[in-house]
């Protein structure tokens, strides 16, 4: 008999430590590197490769994944980086948890849930398009992107889309693909290494550690952004909505559009010694350039109840900044 749980990829990593905290269920958790907490007791973990075939068909053996969320992945910065690398992780890594996922579609005749965590870098707004002109787009808007990882996230949208309605099957059962199109991430807890937004975050981090910050895009450079406990009950929420009330594979989920100038301010309010320059790194600059300056999300608000906990100055007031004064030791007061 298959243990029933529900498969985290990436558990390891920023999203997936604070998911797998978060979800009650039997957990199996799987990274290419040991999670750095203690695990809870519903949480079962196994190190290896989503893009080693024989690795992942085993874990179809031995379990029935009632959901995957598949978090595994190498950010946008790190794409560019070695973008052969995140070919293969990214969207050959994907591809074998989707066949996973059909597997087990097929063979227990069910519709397992698969989550993707995509992103806003599948957006690229180009000239003679300008990014403020076009203000918050919707999911259908501006899919070209230019990237290594815009493109790698796009592709295995659609290859959701295909395992969830295309793909000949035998018994009808096919793969229920949900994707959330992530803004920039912001963490108390962790420290981003490899994303174009993870200026936002590194900026608050080397100001609680009383470090210099030198910032990669200029200040006038404006995204969207979110908390991890927002993105958290995103993924929670898409995980267990009513497949009836879906209308869409593919969501946008976001809270709120900053400048990089307004995030050093913020910053400054909770760190007014915080030392913040901008020099900026122009192949980062053009990324964040040609992404979405707000994306829409009402179709994830009225087809799953989503709604964002914190607004801008709720993040940084009621989240970010407590959170990191906790992480550094430096107690609440300044
Ligand atoms: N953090 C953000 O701002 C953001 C925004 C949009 C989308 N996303 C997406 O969310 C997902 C998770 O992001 P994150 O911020 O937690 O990233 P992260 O880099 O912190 O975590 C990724 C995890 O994947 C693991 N991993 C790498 N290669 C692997 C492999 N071959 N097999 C198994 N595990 C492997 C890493 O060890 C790491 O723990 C990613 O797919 C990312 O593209 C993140």
């Amino acid at each position: 008999m298959k243990k029933t749980c529900v498969l985290v990829t990436g558990a390891a990593g920023e999203i997936g430590h604070n998911l797998i905290e978060r979800l009650k269920q039997p957990i199996l958790a799987l990274d290419i590197v040991k999670p750095d907490q203690t695990l809870p007791s519903h949480v079962d973990f196994r190190q290896g490769s989503v893009t080693d075939k024989e690795f992942i068909k085993s874990l179809g053996d031995e379990f029935s994944f009632s959901a995957i969320i598949h978090l595994a992945g190498v950010l946008s910065s790190g794409s560019e980086e070695d973008p052969f690398h995140a070919h293969d992780l990214n969207v050959n890594g994907s591809l074998n948890m989707l066949h996973l996922a059909h597997s087990q579609a097929q063979t227990e005749n069910r519709s397992p849930v698969f989550v993707f965590a995509s992103t806003i870098a599948v957006y690229s707004i180009n000239p003679p398009f300008d990014k403020f002109s076009a203000g918050k787009i919707n999911e259908e808007q501006f899919l070209n992107p230019v990237s290594m990882y815009g493109m790698n996230k796009l592709y295995v949208e659609r290859l959701g889309q295909y395992f969830s309605t295309t793909i000949r099957t035998n018994t009808g059962s096919r793969v229920d693909f949900r994707a959330l199109r992530f803004p920039g991430i912001l963490s108390a807890e962790t420290v981003p290494t490899t994303g174009t937004s993870d200026y936002g975050p590194l900026m608050l981090h080397a100001a609680a550690k009383g470090e210099a910050y030198s910032c990669f895009v200029p200040e006038d450079a404006t995204l969207n952004f979110m908390v991890m406990p927002d993105a958290v009950e995103a993924l929670v929420g898409i995980s267990g909505a009513d497949a009836a009330a879906l209308t869409r594979r593919v969501y946008n989920v976001t809270s709120f559009s900053v400048t990089a100038a307004e995030i050093k301010s913020q910053v400054l309010k909770a760190f007014p010694q915080a030392e913040i320059s901008f020099d900026p790194v122009s192949w980062r600059t053009n990324l964040i350039s040609s992404w979405p300056m707000d994306t829409d999300d009402s179709a994830a608000r009225s087809d799953w109840g989503w709604i964002p906990r914190f607004n801008r100055e709720q993040s940084f007031q009621d989240y970010l900044v407590p959170g990191v004064r906790r992480k550094y030791g430096l107690g609440l007061d300044h």
